[in-house]
């Protein structure tokens, strides 16, 4: 049973929430593939600090060409982004214009956890890069998961974990350069800002920000 709940200005449709469970899962368009070569994404690659916003459309895609699923073998789900021992490393949370979201790789869809905006997030103390919560329309997280379950490796788990977040930021940084779109990971933030935000579990750890949107053009000096 699902029930219409808003409408979607990116897709010009209605928004089906499920009932149960009762957490709202949106699902997201079908994602296009982007048109560029690696090649050319590899060079013309750059970190961008002036955003603006950025199409659910655009989100789709981004977000399954970098980090969707892709297959399974056995009880592993594999995706486009490789990881230490096929195992479920990193969450991923979306916060887009006050609501924040978990990327549910199965079913390819945002799973809406509530409101959250970003003051307080870039204000980490040595970086000071607040000029980014002005100019950010959308951050992805990139938590590693620490408990554990996924925790096969023992504490070689923790060194890995960051590994598995760096793949996963290159793969942003090239998917989202062959969408066209302006980006830039962000490593100075601060932890209990972003933690509060994506309601991190006990054993989740805030590894890197990826902050995207279309990109303004001219304008990429640091934030
Ligand atoms: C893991 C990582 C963390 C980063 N953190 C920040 C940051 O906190 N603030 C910032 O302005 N840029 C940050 N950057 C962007 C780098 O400064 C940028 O990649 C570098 O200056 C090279 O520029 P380019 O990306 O345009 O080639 C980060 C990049 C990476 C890969």
């Amino acid at each position: 049973m699902v029930e219409l709940v808003e409408r979607d200005a990116d897709l010009g449709a209605q928004v089906e929430v499920r009932l149960d469970p009762r957490v709202p899962v949106i699902p997201l368009p079908e994602p296009v593939p982007p048109a560029m070569t690696l090649a050319e994404a590899l060079l013309s690659r750059r970190s961008h600090y002036s955003y603006r916003p950025l199409s659910r459309q655009d989100l789709s895609s981004l977000l399954w060409y970098a980090v969707g699923v892709q297959r399974r073998s056995g009880p592993h789900v594999l995706g486009t982004n490789p990881n230490a021992g096929g195992l479920p490393t990193i969450a991923v949370h979306v916060v887009q214009r006050g609501s924040v979201f978990e990327y549910l790789r199965e079913p390819h869809a945002l799973s809406l956890l509530g409101g959250g905006d970003l003051e307080g997030v870039f204000a980490q103390e040595e970086f000071a890069q607040e000029e980014f919560a002005r100019r950010a329309d959308t951050v992805i997280v990139l938590s590693g998961r620490m408990g554990s379950g996924p925790a096969k490796y023992g504490p070689r788990h923790y060194r890995t974990a960051h590994v598995d977040a760096g793949v996963a930021v290159q793969n942003l940084y090239l998917v989202a350069t062959a969408l066209g779109l302006g980006c830039c990971a962000v490593a100075g933030f601060s932890d209990d800002a972003v933690k509060a935000l994506v309601r991190a579990g006990e054993h989740d750890v805030p590894l890197v920000l990826f902050v995207v949107g279309q990109p303004v053009s001219g304008h990429n000096e640091g934030a």
